[in-house]
């Protein structure tokens, strides 16, 4: 069995930790990336950590000519770990179609590209945005999927579609998809993290740039829901974890006997935890003091979500294992090594 495995985006956040732990756990990845959304440095940091050299080319996924030639020149992959998309959910809702085009075009690319070069085996990125508000909470696999907002949680909605339309037509192709619930963190080298471009949307990036003193205020966006301390709750997963969840996902995918093959996991911690509690748990493990305000709601925030795991946890033997206080810590470190 090839141990190649097509990382796409895997310069990106969650992608450079995922290459990180696949060569810990004996894969070979492939990184494709076109660095729309990140630095080719951070090929060098991958390496830096493995202490050896990954295979990494700069292509578009959405052109299939390109793509086609990666695979050509590689021989036999096992799977490929798609998270090429563009993930900002403000900029989604203002240029929708650009969203559509390369969210969706991707992955049909990489699903045409699993036939014609007989490719086992697809990990795709999801999200909990695919669950909109859920009614129920903690959510599972079998919650309905509410109202979606943006373009961009419409792109993941219907990017599983797909994958399930194309399974369900017979195409001999295995595949997961993960809900991910709300990475943070960095790798504990201080190597990796989370590199947004401009002003963050991202609570994490916001906090710790307002530690470093780039930002001058953290808003804290509504403190009048229905929650313990009146802001939201969210399931903030260490990407350390997350990346090994992939691991995961490939070995399962790997087990499987018959060549056809769908399932999707919410891949979260299971806790929720407030805005608040997370500023409070920042400041604590960090000894300092952040600059913020509570501020009036922010349009199309959800009040809370978090994952019911069990099914990650059973299937594919997966739990987190590193806490929210590891995360502070972590994204802190590598805020101040930038
Ligand atoms: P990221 O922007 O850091 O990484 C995405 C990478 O894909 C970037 O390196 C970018 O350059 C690359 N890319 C984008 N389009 C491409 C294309 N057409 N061809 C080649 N490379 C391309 O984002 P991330 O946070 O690491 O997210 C990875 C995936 O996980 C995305 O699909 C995202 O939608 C999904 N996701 C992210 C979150 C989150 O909060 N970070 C939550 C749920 C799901
Ligand atoms: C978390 C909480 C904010 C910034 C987004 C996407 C979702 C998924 C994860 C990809 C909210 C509050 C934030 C700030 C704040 N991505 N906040 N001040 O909105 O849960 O989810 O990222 O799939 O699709 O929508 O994450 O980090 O933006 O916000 O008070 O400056 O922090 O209001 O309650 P969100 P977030």
């Amino acid at each position: 069995m090839s141990k190649k495995i097509i990382v796409t985006g895997g310069l990106g956040f969650i992608g450079s930790h995922t290459v990180v732990e696949l060569i810990h756990a004996g894969f070979e990845p492939i990184v494709v990336d076109n660095l729309c959304n990140s630095e080719k440095f951070i090929l060098e940091r991958i390496e830096k950590i493995v202490n050896r050299k990954v295979t990494f080319y700069e292509v578009d996924c959405c052109n299939k000519v390109d793509f086609s030639e990666v695979l050509l020149k590689e021989g036999a992959v096992n799977g490929i770990i798609h998270f090429a998309a563009f993930k900002s959910v403000n900029e989604s809702v203002t240029a929708p179609l650009k969203y559509y085009k390369n969210n969706l075009n991707s992955l049909i690319i990489m699903l045409e590209c699993m036939t014609e070069f007989k490719i086992p085996n697809i990990v795709f990125s999801s999200s909990c945005t695919v669950y909109g508000q859920p009614d129920i909470l903690p959510v599972t696999e079998a919650t309905p999927f509410g109202e979606i907002k943006t373009a961009y949680g419409n792109t993941k909605r219907v990017c599983e579609e797909i994958i399930k339309d194309y399974y369900n037509s017979g195409a001999e192709i295995k595949a997961v998809s993960l809900r991910y619930f709300n990475p943070i963190g960095a790798h504990p080298s201080g190597l990796l993290g989370e590199l947004p471009k401009g002003v963050p949307n991202n609570l994490m990036p916001f906090i710790t740039q307002t530690a470093k003193g780039l930002r001058r205020q953290l808003n804290v966006f509504g403190s009048d829901y229905n929650t313990v301390d009146g802001t939201c709750i969210r399931d903030f997963i260490h990407v350390v974890d997350l990346a090994k969840a992939h691991v995961k996902a490939i070995d399962y995918l790997n087990q499987q006997m018959e060549n056809k093959f769908y399932d999707f996991f919410n891949v979260g911690t299971g806790h929720g935890t407030t805005v608040l509690e997370m500023i409070q748990a920042f400041e604590k493990v960090n000894h300092l003091k952040l600059n913020y305000q509570l501020m009036p709601r922010r349009d199309g925030d959800i009040e809370k979500i978090y994952a019911d795991t069990t099914k990650v946890n059973t299937i594919l033997g997966w739990t987190s294992m590193l806490s929210t206080e590891d995360a502070c810590k972590d994204a802190w470190n590598w805020e101040q090594k930038l």
